[in-house]
């Protein structure tokens, strides 16, 4: 009984390879070129990778292939295919609770996700500056020098906090990214989101590989492939396991309603298993590569590698003031530079996109809506949900100026404090926290146990059509037990235990 078929006015993915390149431009964004190689280095290298790629397998896979599962055969949206799902199975409507938190953690995601973007945009306006001033007076020789020739290392690191310190600038550029991802997403699956991944993935591609290869022959290969693939299995522990777990899930937009959304779109002829696999694929060696474009040349320097390795929590210290510092130290690093934040810009683009389609693909309506009606809802939705997601990002914005600064009430404020998970910190890193600490892990849980065990086996079976039962066993078995007890232990580890420890 196939429920939501062809015939509908929902706009489908022109076909498969479409549908891979937008599944993949979101899923690899600033998780895998910042969070990857550090946390990879520093949870045991080569060990860290081995239980990463297993967890993928085992966790990831299968619950990405639950959620384009329950995206296609529900259809409409990620609330209107679950509630759908729920009542032709015969099951309770409460399950709706888990497409609702997921679109909330989306939606909360990309209100502080388009400031870091918008900080990408500043450092590409000051590469593309010293590249183009020098252009200007010496030439095309210019290009083979360094970044910010001329400049202090403190100069350079001071971008940032420099950036920090004027708001105004910050949130003309969080204004100017929000709205390039509001034009986008009104212009609809195939002209919007299918074309943005289709223009910006194979660039970013390209430059991710024109990086690395860079990376490796002018910086330090070995002891960044010492840093990141050295196996220590001392350090596997328990909560290496479970930091690998939601390294996986964030890394591939699980638990967020929003692989569940992307699977709304898709045809009955496209297979789910294939494409799931190659995504996870696409995903995962991107993050392992990008670890191999970034710290060769940070540990090119020995000072900026006693940094990082000294940094429990470079986090976004590496992206936007490590890496700068590096191209300083570079021949052509004013070019590089520049090409790495603009690959930096499309990869986090592509995943803005994901985090707000959501709760846009909400706002257009059930597949039952007319195409013009759903067209005209899908223009007023994403103008007013990214609205709102501009405003609150104002406040992300406001909450990273230096209090020494300004006041902004924002850089003063602690909401949530009473909870040990939040305690002392400002609503940027609260956010980020609630979203990919707490509803992220509870909403995949709840996802995978949906798949496993709301939706009867032959619905399941008829889905996926898997080449044999005993595969299809495998991967009921996982979303039933594995994905739901292995979240479970990271969700009540990362949100309560820790916290409570600390
Ligand atoms: N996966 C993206 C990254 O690696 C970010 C992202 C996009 C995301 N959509 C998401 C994270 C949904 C969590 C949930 O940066």
């Amino acid at each position: 009984m196939a429920v939501a078929g062809t015939g509908q006015s929902n706009e489908n993915w022109s076909g498969r390879a479409a549908f891979i390149l937008a599944a993949v431009g979101s899923a690899v964004g600033l998780g895998n070129l910042v969070r990857f190689p550090y946390v990879a280095g520093d949870s045991g290298g080569g060990a860290f990778i081995f239980v990463y790629l297993a967890t993928i397998l085992f966790i990831g896979v299968p619950v990405l292939i639950a959620e384009f599962m329950i995206g296609r055969r529900g259809g409409g949206s990620a609330i209107a295919a679950v509630s759908r799902l729920a009542r032709t199975e015969g099951r309770t409507r409460a399950w709706v609770i888990f497409p609702i938190l997921g679109i909330l953690a989306s939606f909360l995601i990309v209100s502080y996700y388009s400031v870091l973007a918008g900080w990408i945009l500043h450092f590409i306006q000051v590469f593309a500056v010293d590249i183009g001033g020098r252009f200007v007076a010496e030439g095309p020789v210019a290009l083979t020098a360094p970044a910010f020739e001329g400049q202090s290392d403190e100069e350079i690191g001071g971008i940032l906090p420099k950036l920090l310190s004027q708001p105004g600038r910050m949130i003309v550029l969080h204004a100017l990214f929000m709205a390039a991802t509001v034009f986008i997403l009104s212009r609809g699956v195939k002209s919007g989101i299918e074309a943005a991944a289709n223009v910006m993935m194979p660039i970013f591609f390209v430059l991710l590989l024109g990086l690395t290869t860079f990376s490796l022959v002018t910086g330090e290969a070995m002891q960044a492939l010492t840093f990141l693939f050295t196996p220590d299995f001392s350090q596997l522990t328990g909560s290496t396991l479970l930091r690998a777990v939601g390294q996986a899930f964030f890394s591939l937009s699980l638990g967020a309603a929003m692989m569940l959304t992307y699977g709304t779109y898709l045809s009955r002829e496209t297979d789910i298993k294939s494409s799931s696999q190659i995504v996870a694929t696409a995903d995962t060696a991107v993050a392992l590569i990008a670890g191999l474009a970034l710290f060769p040349i940070v540990f090119a320097s020995p000072v900026l590698s006693a940094d990082v390795m000294g940094d429990n929590d470079p986090g976004l210290g590496l992206l936007f003031v490590t890496v700068p510092r590096a191209f300083h130290l570079m021949p052509f690093g004013s070019l590089f530079g520049l090409a790495f934040f603009v690959m930096a810009l499309f990869a986090a683009l592509t995943s803005a996109i994901a985090l707000l389609e959501t709760s846009v693909s909400w706002a257009d309506g059930d597949y039952d809506v007319p195409p013009a009606q759903k067209a005209r809802r899908r223009v007023i939705g994403a103008i007013c949900l990214g609205g709102l997601a501009f405003l609150i990002g104002i406040g992300h914005a406001l909450s990273q100026v230096p209090q020494t600064v300004a006041a902004t009430f924002f850089n003063d404020w602690s909401p949530l404090d009473a909870i040990p998970l939040f305690q002392g910190m400002n609503f940027l890193d609260a956010i980020d926290a609630l979203a990919t600490t707490v509803l992220q892990p509870f909403v995949g849980m709840i996802t995978a146990l949906f798949a496993g065990w709301a939706i009867s086996t032959s619905a399941a079976k008829e889905e996926l059509r898997f080449d044999n039962d005993s595969t299809f066993a495998l991967w009921q078995t996982l979303v039933r037990w594995v994905a739901p007890i292995a979240v479970g232990l990271v969700l009540l580890y990362g949100a309560i235990i820790v916290p409570l420890l600390d």
